[in-house]
Parts: structure tokens; sequence; C-alpha cells
């Protein structure tokens, strides 16, 4: 006889556990936690660290967009925007000449601006290359410039000494095979299924995957060593795209094989992947939102005014103050800032880029040393009122930026017996200071009435004789 089930026994529960058991088992194994030990390579973490190393210390970089949206000068993603089709926009094509382009010149910039690497728009959405492609047509050296412009700025930005790096845009809105998405210039009114499947009707992802598969392994081998890949961008989603249509993972895996050293972005959708993802991109966010970012490995991308691409009738360009902010606390967050230049159709950067790359010039000629190789501060130093830190672990020195300046006295709050010398960066000249009679663990720099010749002067103290 069977035994009486006991008041615990529930068969219809027991039942229903045995059902669910293998959905419990898949979710377990597809958890977060699991999939995050997903790896595409394997690079251990002091690999990564010693491969990531230079950028780093680098912390300050030049975004540069420039492509055929610079001819009608009102915002690269204006194919989108006006919802223009291949035959529309080929007149930006036939004209593209850009009579002043000088390399050497954009180099020279940036160097002095202080920034130590570069990436430049191969290929943006439009799908343009700059770049000499066998794989297409639509490319600089069959326009009147003639030539390959990729090639032109790898050579005079490394005669600078400064990192090269590509942008490649994952998605392409020319390309026949590329699939009507809901970013695509010729996207439906409406979305739904059938309108897309009507519009994809004969073009074939598979055949631009391959494409962009080529396109970037021919980057990765024509230019010789390529430090940063800048792939943009994903938007999975039922009418958008990831991982699945690029072919991420193989993409990735072909990127790490011909180029170890490279460092790539995040916008391949790999997040899951241990190794899927070098640095997150904060895009276009504001200093206080980049608080958020410590502790990671970032970079914070930022124009000058709204637009990537050159948009002349754009006027909300950021001030000096609040250029040298972002990257005051990029760096103060543990962060890198790339600052974007959307040259001319000419091939120049207009008077409002030069004249705000020339502001910061003059400011990372002196102050620099806040910002190479620096970090966030220990915790045992406290921020000064109105101020922003930055430290260098290296050096032990201790950078206060004043970004408001208070004639005669600073009080650097708890700082007694944790520096030993106090001096302006910008040429060296000793601070004074003593503890502060209201609070002696606190103590008090003495500070010129007048203020620096400097947006934001900075203070560099010494914790320790390095
Ligand atoms: C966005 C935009 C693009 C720009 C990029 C830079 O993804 O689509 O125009 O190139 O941001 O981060």
């Amino acid at each position: 006889m069977a035994p009486e089930p006991g008041p615990f026994f529930n068969p219809q529960k027991q039942n229903m556990l045995k059902r669910i058991a293998p959905l419990l088992i898949a979710l377990l194994f597809t958890s977060p936690f699991l999939s995050a030990q997903k790896r595409i390579g394997n690079e251990t973490a002091e690999q990564k660290q010693k491969r990531m190393e230079w950028w780093t210390q680098d912390r300050f970089g030049m975004f540069i967009h420039w492509g055929l949206y610079a001819l009608p000068a009102r915002h690269e993603w204006v194919k989108n925007h006006e919802r223009l089709t291949n035959a529309d926009y080929e007149k930006y094509f036939k004209l593209f000449n850009p009579d002043l382009f000088d390399p050497a010149a954009w180099a020279k910039k940036a160097k002095a601006a202080g920034m130590r690497y570069a990436v430049l728009t191969t290929k943006h959405h439009e799908g343009f290359n700059l770049f000499d492609s066998q794989f297409t047509d639509y490319k600089a050296t069959n326009t009147p410039a003639k030539r390959d412009l990729v090639k032109e700025f790898v050579e005079a930005f490394r005669a600078e000494g400064i990192k090269v790096g590509f942008y490649y845009s994952l998605i392409d809105w020319h390309h026949p095979d590329y699939t009507i998405d809901e970013v695509h210039p010729q996207r439906p009114l409406v979305d739904s299924d059938s309108a897309y499947a009507r519009l994809n009707k004969g073009r074939d992802m598979a055949i631009y995957r391959k494409y962009l598969y080529n396109e970037v392994t021919e980057l990765l081998t024509k230019y010789g060593k390529i430090d940063i890949l800048w792939l943009d961008f994903s938007f999975p989603g039922k009418y958008g795209k990831g991982r699945d249509d690029w072919g991420s993972v193989d993409l990735m895996k072909q990127i790490r094989k011909l180029q170890p050293g490279i460092i790539v972005d995040n916008r391949l959708d790999l997040n899951d992947y241990a190794d899927g993802v070098d640095f997150e991109t904060p895009e276009q966010v504001s200093p206080k939102e980049l608080e958020k970012y410590r502790g990671k490995t970032w970079e914070t991308c930022q124009t000058f005014s709204g637009s990537w691409g050159y948009y002349r009738d754009e006027n909300t360009w950021k001030t000096h103050r609040q250029l040298l902010d972002l990257l005051i606390t990029s760096v103060s967050n543990g962060g890198n800032l790339l600052l974007n230049v959307g040259p001319t159709a000419r091939g120049e950067f207009d008077s409002r880029a030069s004249h705000a790359l020339d502001s910061l010039s003059h400011w990372m000629h002196a102050n620099d040393k806040s910002i190479y190789g620096c970090t966030y501060a220990p915790a045992a130093f406290k921020v000064p009122e109105n101020t922003k830190l930055t430290y260098n672990p290296v050096t032990k020195r201790l950078y206060v930026h004043l970004f408001e300046y208070p004639s005669g006295r600073l009080v650097l709050p708890g700082y007694k017996g944790k520096i030993k010398y106090a001096q302006f960066l910008n040429d060296d000249s000793e601070l004074k200071y003593k503890p502060d009679p209201a609070n002696p663990d606190d103590l008090v720099l003495e500070l010129p009435e007048k203020k620096p010749d400097y947006e934001i002067p900075v203070v560099e103290l010494v914790t320790e004789y390095k």
C-alpha cells in the first residue's frame, strides 16, 4: 500500500517542479552572473591592464568627424533627418573637394592642445569611405579629392607622435544590402513588420556583414599599427541591429588577431562578454554625470557644439570654461575625454574650433601635469570648496583646480600633516600655508590677490618628495 502523503506533500506542486526544473537550470546558466564569464579570447587581467596603460595615462584625445556631411553642413545625421536617398546625396559625393586639407596642420593643433591620441571617422553612418577600399566605389579616391585621406591622416598624426584611432560606423545608409531599420533614412513612416519586409526585399545583411568584416580587415592591415578602434553603434530591438547583424564575435576575434594591442570601444553589443569591451563611452553627458563612472574604464566623447559633423548654423558652442570643466572632471573621476572637431568640407577646422583649441593649448601648456597620468584623489584628501581634485599616483602630487578663485586664502580641510609643499602648477611659484587657528587640522593656503592668467588655475601639492 502506498504511504499516505504527509501534510507537506502536494503532488500537484511536485509535478510543476519537475516541469520547471529544466527552465530553472537554463535560467541559471544564462544569468548575467554566469554569462559575464563568457569570453572571446584568453587575455589575462594583467595583460589587459598593460595593453590599456598608455590610454589610461594619456587621458585626452581628439575625435574627428569628417565626411560628405560636411558639405550640407547641417549635422552628420542629415541623411536620416531629411530622409535623403542615395540619389539625393550623390551631389555631395560629386563635389567633395577638400582643397585646404592639411592633416599636418590638424595634427599640430591637436598636439598643441595636449591631445595625445586622435580618432578619425573612416566611414560614418552615411557609408562614405575616406579611405581607399577595394570593396566599394563609394570612397574618397572617386571624388574630386582623388586620394586616400585616411592614409594622409595616419601619416601626419604619427609624425607628431599622436596615437592613431579609427572610428568605423557599423551602420551604413548607403550599402544596398544593409537592411532598412528604424534609424535608416528610408525607414517606413509607420513601423510594421509588413512595411519593413516590403522595404527590405532583396537586401541581404549577410552580404553587408561580409563587407563590414572586409573593410575592418583592410583598415587594420593597410595602415600599420592602429591604436584604437571605435565602432559605432548597436541598437538591438525589433527594428534595430545588434551583435548578430554585425557578426560582432567574429569581428572582435579578427580585430584582436590583426592588431593584438588595439583598444576597442563598447558599441558592438558585446557587453556580456568579459572581454567584449575595453572602455565605456558616455556620450555628451554633463560633468556631474561623470561622477558615476568612477572605478570603471571610460572615455566621454563630447562635441564643441551640438553636432559631430561640421554644422555651419549651430551656435551653441561650449565655452572655454565648459571644455576645461569636462577635461578636469573626466580625470578627477578616472576617465578620458575625447573632444570632437568637425572640419569643414574644404578640410579645415573653422575659426570657432581653432579658437577653442588655442584656448586649450594655453591652459594645457601650463597645467597638463594635472591631467596626464592622473586620476581621482585618495579618499584621505577632502575636496576644498569650489575646487576639483586630480592626483598622480606615481609622483604623489595632488592637484587642486580652482574653479572659483578665492582671493587671499583657501582652506585645505583636514590636510594638516598630509602635504610637504605647495605651489602654482603654471609657474612653480611657492604658496605658503599654515594651520588654521580656528581648526588646527585644516591648513590655510595663502594665495595672491590676482588670479593667474588661466581660466582655472591649479595648485600643486607635494605629498611626498619623490
Ligand atoms: C552617435 C552618433 C554619431 C556620432 C557618435 C559619437 O552614436 O550616431 O553621429 O558619431 O555618437 O559618439
